[in-house]
């Protein structure tokens, strides 16, 4: 390696020797040898780039969807979810089917999966008259998987400068490094490093833990005016969701858990392996293969293809895998079930019977840890969504319909400095039905919001 690098610098130097000014003006001739090899690279680059960047464009890449899925992205809508203060906003996806007047469930999906292997339960909820919501967690589905980071001095590699020097062409123009070298007979090198490091945007795979998750669910809830909600988590949703439901139990009216385990029933790691991975999400029989192993062998190629492209797209991988790394191992189903502030919370857990012994066994181990929990067994594996989603939806149904019609809760936030304003007014002035008005006008939220 280290001869590598030293001869590689020795090759360089030449390029931007400390007097090349005096010496490309004595001599054209290297001036314009490595003007045309300077602008072949160039145009190599851009050729390529160019290729690489029409495939990552949302817009081809949305097109060239199959027509269900465009459908399930059609059919939701996206909403804009602040996770950290200092970072833009994340879109998020959401589905919802039924009507808002209703009681509403929120489905979250375990990692390797999306809103879309829900679309048939939401729909059916939808029917039997409760208000199904399926939301696409950051880093999945058709949400956001990566974010622009601005700034920094993150350590990008060669293909991210390679991609910053192409940015820095498109913006400055083809001609700008060659119209300097002309004046100066040298290149710009002290502004491209400038430029880059003040304006360095690289794009970051959104890594999501539990502590993102719960700050997506309290905004997507709260924009959605759902609470209160009836929650529904499959396979690693759990532990995912599990410090909302500690932090806002008076929001959570009940919980049903389908198949949950810390780790995601399909093999993500597999994923780290270069060439294995490419294969594995470049192909359908191979991500068949790899879903059938410990996920579902009742699923339709269509379905599976349909995950496999969500997997993939815009940074897809990355993002899941780095919330696979952020998963709690040490999490514990009996000490958060029993945790004062989950230990009132009605649940219900939906267990696979057909898998194997060791499911099972799990099964019983979580239904021991939930003493409380009503447990139910379904004919599906451990990806039961889609292929036995009316089962599902029959004890999810259920289930939610035995409570008490949910009220609504009043959001607790404070009163916008604005509307405190014309309350005070009004309360000076005497001028209620001014106050009144203001206060809804500004709030907004009200049952038209859902409609
Ligand atoms: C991980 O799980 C343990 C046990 O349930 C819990 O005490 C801890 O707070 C969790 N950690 C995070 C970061 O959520």
């Amino acid at each position: 390696m280290a001869i590598i690098t030293e001869e590689e610098e020795e090759e360089t130097k030449p390029l931007v020797p400390p007097g090349s000014k005096e010496s490309t003006m004595k001599n054209p001739f290297p001036f314009w040898f490595y003007f045309t090899i300077i602008f072949s690279l160039a145009t190599l680059l851009f050729v390529s780039l160019s290729l690489y960047s029409s495939q990552n464009d949302p817009r081809s890449w949305f097109l060239s969807l199959p027509p269900a899925l465009r459908q399930h992205y059609s059919d939701g809508r996206t909403l804009k979810v602040q996770v950290n203060p200092d970072e833009l906003p994340i879109q998020v996806f959401v589905a919802e089917s039924g009507p808002a007047q209703s009681e509403n469930v929120i489905v979250v999906h375990g990692l390797g999966l999306s809103s879309y292997a829900f679309r048939e339960m939401i729909q059916s909820l939808g029917s039997k008259g409760i208000h199904g919501v399926a939301i696409d967690l950051p880093g999945n589905g058709f949400s956001d998987k990566s974010m622009v980071v601005v700034g920094g001095d993150r350590e990008i590699g060669f293909v991210g400068r390679v991609k910053e020097v192409y940015g820095l062409i498109q913006e400055k123009g083809v001609f700008w490094a060659f119209d300097h070298m002309v004046e100066t007979g040298d290149l710009p090198y002290e502004e491209i490093i400038k430029l880059q490091n003040s304006k360095r945007r690289s794009l970051k795979a959104i890594e999501l833990g539990s502590e993102e998750t719960a700050k997506v669910l309290d905004q997507v809830i709260d924009t959605l005016g759902l609470s209160p909600v009836h929650l529904v988590l499959h396979d690693s949703a759990l532990g995912l969701a599990s410090n909302w439901v500690s932090e806002n139990p008076q929001s959570v009216r009940s919980i049903t858990l389908i198949d949950s385990s810390i780790n995601p029933a399909l093999p993500l790691w597999v994923l780290h392996i270069p060439v294995i991975r490419e294969v594995l999400l470049g192909f359908s029989f191979a991500f068949k293969m790899l879903v059938s192993l410990r996920c579902s062998k009742d699923m339709t190629l269509s379905q599976i293809e349909a995950h496999r492209i969500l997997l993939k797209g815009s940074n897809g991988r990355e993002a899941v895998l780095g919330s696979l790394k952020k998963l709690n191992h040490s999490f514990d189903i009996a000490l958060w079930g029993n945790s004062d502030a989950v230990n009132g919370i009605p649940m219900q857990v939906i267990w696979s019977k057909q898998v194997s012994d060791v499911w099972s066994e799990e099964g019983q181990r979580v239904s021991k840890a939930l003493p409380k929990a009503k447990f139910v067994t379904h004919s599906g594996s451990r990806w039961p969504q889609e292929s036995k989603s009316s089962e599902l939806t029959g004890y999810i149904a259920d289930f939610v319909s035995a409570f008490p019609i949910s009220i609504k809760r009043v959001p607790e936030e404070p009163i916008p400095e604005k509307v405190q304003k014309i309350l005070d007014e009004a309360k000076a002035g005497g001028d209620h039905d001014h106050a009144h008005a203001g206060y809804t006008d500004a709030y907004g939220l009200g049952e038209g919001w859902t409609t």
